[in-house]
């Protein structure tokens, strides 16, 4: 989820004027959140373009950040980790079935993931 998030931008109107390091955003604004950027902040995630499955990176903002924080995300994390884990012990071979950089994806600022995902088993 942080290293290639789903979601990758969260827009908001700016309530109030709010200054942010040390620019004012003015009430009613839109503001672009790049969530995918921020999974990817060496601050916060120390080597983040190296996608490693025991890092600790439950501060990611895949499912969003405050009051509208993504309502489903205890059932995407459940079936997330029940497709994975059939998908890997049903198919043990499992495997990509194209170069890598063939593969279409998707442009940002949608819902992030490929068009196609030809595998083989
Ligand atoms: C991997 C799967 C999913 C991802 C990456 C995802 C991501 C997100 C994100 C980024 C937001 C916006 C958060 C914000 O604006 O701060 C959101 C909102 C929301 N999500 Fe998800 N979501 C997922 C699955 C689901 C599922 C399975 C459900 C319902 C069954 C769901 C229901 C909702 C709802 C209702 C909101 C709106 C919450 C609000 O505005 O208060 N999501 N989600």
């Amino acid at each position: 989820m942080r290293f290639l998030s789903p979601a990758d931008e969260i827009q908001r109107v700016a309530a109030a004027d709010i200054e942010v390091e040390g620019r004012t955003i003015h009430a009613g604004e839109g503001v672009y959140l790049p969530a995918a950027a921020a999974n990817r902040d060496p601050a916060a995630f120390p080597d983040p373009d190296t996608l490693d499955v025991d890092r600790r990176a439950r501060h990611h903002l895949a499912f969003g950040y405050g009051i509208h924080q993504c309502l489903g995300q205890n059932l995407a994390r459940a079936e997330l980790e029940i497709a994975l884990h059939e998908l890997l012990t049903r198919l043990p071979g499992l495997a990509l079935d194209a170069d890598l950089a063939d593969l279409p994806i998707k442009p940002g600022g949608s819902v992030q993931g490929v068009h196609r995902l030809p595998v083989r088993w």
